[in-house]
């Protein structure tokens, strides 16, 4: 039998800071109607992003949400009945579902994905990947003998955008909190090196980690790692700014960078939003596959189990408490 209702997350208050899980609540949601050309879905992985801490706070780009609504987000699920023939039962999909373990979605709005690791469509082989894909060949246009400095190195868009690098022909340093994650990114991710910009030592570190100055910056964090990267220019060094997880928990804008080292480098500043590359996730997705085969690109993920783990894993995340793609996995 079809079950008609499932658990969702909704907004309760606008977070003031770093979120709580008591900003969120999870309720009870009837499925909508059924029309031809539609797909029932179970969620099998929720994805725990960034960006939805600009949605939840009401001052993002692409997003509008109201208290009470359920929180945006893509998902992983596997159809479980299908009103169109492309589509059966079982088969693996992702999609822009929410925090909810079911759903109601026309076919035309999926992508079919394989069900081998088919997480990976939400982090290196989906939204994040895409993010460094472009700011590497499309932005900064890496080539051999660069080298790449890129902060919040662990993460998914980090570690995807510093392995691509790598395969490019660059020296990548990474930039990440405590020494046990900087190990990871060296280890796993064959990183060159990687410094801890939560060490006393971080401005000296990072320069004898960039003895002969950084080319490109891939930046995902802002604030003090940004201006310490700034410092660390070559002449004519490209600059992507991605994201700004150093400031998102914040309710008002800090003052700075001061910009100045950007002129004396005569450096080049870029702003990456990945939406503008979504026509090109097909050839990203060629490219990724083969480098996930022959071992040049690896991912790690951080997974936490059941609907009502989604807004403290959210929180975790948006503590920087994260080791890898966030995701929460609906048994
Ligand atoms: N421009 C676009 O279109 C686009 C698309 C996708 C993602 N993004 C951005 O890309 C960035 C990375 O996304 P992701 O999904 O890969 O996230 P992620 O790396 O899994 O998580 C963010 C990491 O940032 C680090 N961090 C948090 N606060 C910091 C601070 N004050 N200073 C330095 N590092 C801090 C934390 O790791 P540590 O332990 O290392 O601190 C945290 O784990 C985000 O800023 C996101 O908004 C942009």
């Amino acid at each position: 039998m079809k079950p008609t209702s499932h658990r969702a997350v909704v907004l309760r208050h606008r977070p003031e800071g770093v979120p709580v899980a008591s900003d969120f609540d999870i309720v009870r949601e009837e499925l909508p109607g059924v029309s031809a050309g539609d797909l029932v879905c179970r969620a099998r992985f929720l994805s725990l992003d960034p960006y939805l801490r600009g949605v939840i706070a009401g001052r993002h780009l692409g997003h509008t949400l109201e208290l009470g609504q359920v929180i945006p987000g893509a998902c992983v699920a596997q159809v479980t009945h299908s009103h169109d023939e492309r589509y059966s039962e079982g088969d693996w999909v992702v999609f822009e579902g929410g925090w909810r373990e079911r759903c109601v979605v026309n076919a035309n709005s999926v992508r079919r994905i394989e069900d081998t690791a088919p997480s990976t469509a939400l982090g290196v082989l989906g939204m994040p990947g895409l993010t460094a894909w472009a700011g590497i060949t499309k932005l900064a246009k890496v080539r051999a003998g660069d080298t790449v400095l890129i902060s919040a190195a662990a993460g998914p868009v980090g570690a995807t955008a510093g392995q691509i690098a790598k395969i490019l022909g660059a020296r990548v340093v990474g930039i990440a909190g405590g020494a046990e994650k900087c190990a990871r990114v060296i280890r796993h991710f064959g990183f060159d090196d990687c410094v801890d910009y939560k060490s006393l030592r971080f401005q000296h570190d990072l320069r004898a980690a960039c003895p002969n100055s950084v080319n490109v910056y891939f930046d995902n964090v802002g604030g003090a790692v940004l201006e310490a990267a700034l410092a660390n220019l070559a002449l004519h060094a490209r600059v992507v700014l991605c994201g700004l997880m150093d400031q998102y928990n914040d309710a008002i804008r800090p003052p700075g960078p001061n910009l100045a080292p950007v002129i004396g480098a005569r450096a080049t500043l870029m702003g990456l939003v990945v939406y503008d590359y979504f026509a090109e996730l097909p050839l990203y997705l060629a490219q990724a596959t083969v480098w996930i085969k022959a071992r040049q690109l690896r991912w790690l993920e951080d997974i936490q189990v059941g609907i009502e783990a989604t807004p403290e894993a959210f929180c975790r995340l948006m503590r920087g408490e994260n080791v890898g793609k966030s995701l929460v996995k609906i048994d």
